[in-house]
């Protein structure tokens, strides 16, 4: 039995109808940059984050840089965020001229380490006299980019105090966990919403994927969210007048029509999700398997929340990984490593001087994670054939 790694032909065929409708329907319209579709997506995703403003932009990685771009976030500016992340995250601080600076990860959630993030203020950072946030280069410390790894909300409530008591903005890459939930502060927050400004991709393969390339930056501060707008179309303001530098990070109308599609069934997805995680779970703890094999951790289960993890992917974690990788290609299972290297490791960032050992949970992270069949389609028998094949690994191995 083939069992993908994820599979959208059956998401796409109980659309169909509706996704041709829509999309003829841009068609039909002739708008296809910043339409009316775009304008119905932002509305929607406002309703659903319950936030004040949304502005669409090309991807997830045009968010980020939207939001850098506004904040005037650039050359002599350090961000902190984690080391174990998609190479976005890091590459956007870097391409507007600042600094990325990396901290290592929770064990458990694969998040940034809000204790890790303490002791870099505390021992690499100092006041200057204007009471400005600054590394020991002399760098100002700007912003966090904490990033909801696979799903899960990082420790929220501990970033955002340790940066307002440093002084520095929280920017949050939802990239991976639209809908995904935190209990701040006596209630719940949905991933993005929590801090002054919080981002997501529409990446195909995301929980809601565009037909191409999409993202969204969503955030509280009217100033904040009409410079996002601007920033959008070049820091253009009006026509052919220039504010400020900006990118081109247009949301297109097909990809805003299809996003309108999918959008409702966003939480029953997350749902279904849920579904395939728990049974993975009683089916590795029913065999035994939990000794060798670690599951996903889920601190905000039983918290009140529902998206308490909307896993994007499902990462598990074991010593014989590569091993275990092989055994999963031979049998046709869809599998990936994210990632098999931490961002402090990657050639593109070896003139920040970091070395190996540096972030020890990062990299013992990449070399022992892997990432099983997850989407909300996936059929029990093909998930058990999964586990099958999995518990048979094990045992093989326990018999040699
Ligand atoms: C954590 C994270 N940040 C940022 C991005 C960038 O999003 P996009 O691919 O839409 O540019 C991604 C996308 O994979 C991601 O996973």
């Amino acid at each position: 039995m083939r069992v993908p790694l994820l599979d959208l032909s059956e998401q796409y065929r109980s659309l169909t109808a509706l996704l041709r409708t829509e999309v003829e329907d841009v068609f039909a319209s002739q708008i296809f940059i910043l339409g009316p579709k775009v304008e119905a997506f932002e509305a929607a995703m406002r309703r659903y984050c319950d936030i004040p403003h949304a502005i669409g932009v090309s991807s997830g990685t045009d968010a980020l840089l939207a939001v850098l771009m506004a904040l005037e976030i650039g050359p002599g500016d350090a961000v902190v965020t984690t080391a174990y992340t998609f190479f976005a995250t890091a590459g956007c601080i870097a391409r507007v001229g600042a600094t990325p600076v990396f901290v290592d990860i929770d064990p458990l959630t694969y998040n940034i380490s809000p204790d890790g993030l303490a002791r870099y203020v505390a021992r690499e950072c100092n006041r200057n006299s204007d009471g400005v946030l600054v590394d020991k280069a002399g760098r100002k410390v700007r912003a966090i980019v904490p990033v909801h790894l696979f799903g899960l909300c990082c420790e929220m409530e501990e970033i955002i105090a340790l940066a307002e008591g440093a002084g520095l903005t929280v920017i949050e890459d939802a990239a991976q966990a639209i809908g995904a939930e935190y209990p701040y502060a006596g209630h719940v927050a949905k991933a993005g919403t929590m801090s002054p400004a919080g981002y997501f991709s529409f990446y195909p393969s995301k929980n809601l994927g565009a037909a191409g390339d999409a993202g969204m930056v969503i955030c509280r501060d009217e100033t904040l969210a009409q410079k996002l707008s601007i920033c959008r179309q070049h820091g253009m303001e009006p026509r052919y007048f220039h504010r400020f530098i900006g990118g081109n990070f247009r949301l297109d109308e097909i990809q805003a029509a299809i996003l309108n599609v999918k959008l409702p069934h966003l939480d029953e997805w997350s749902a279904a999700r849920r579904g395939v995680a728990d049974r993975y779970r009683e089916e590795f703890e029913r065999r035994g398997l939990t000794t060798q094999i670690e599951l996903p951790a889920e601190p905000f289960r039983g918290r009140g929340l529902n998206n308490h993890h909307i896993y994007h992917q499902y990462v598990i974690r074991t010593s014989d990984r590569d091993a275990l990788l092989d055994h999963l290609i031979r049998n046709e299972i869809g599998n990936a490593i994210y990632y098999p290297l931490g961002l402090h490791e990657q050639q593109c960032f070896a003139h920040l001087g970091y070395s190996s050992g540096d972030f020890p949970e990062t990299e013992r992270a990449a070399r022992e994670t892997l990432a099983l069949p997850m989407y909300p389609e996936l059929r029990v028998e093909q998930q058990l054939f999964v586990v099958d094949k999995i518990e048979e690994f094990f045992t093989r191995t326990a018999v040699h």
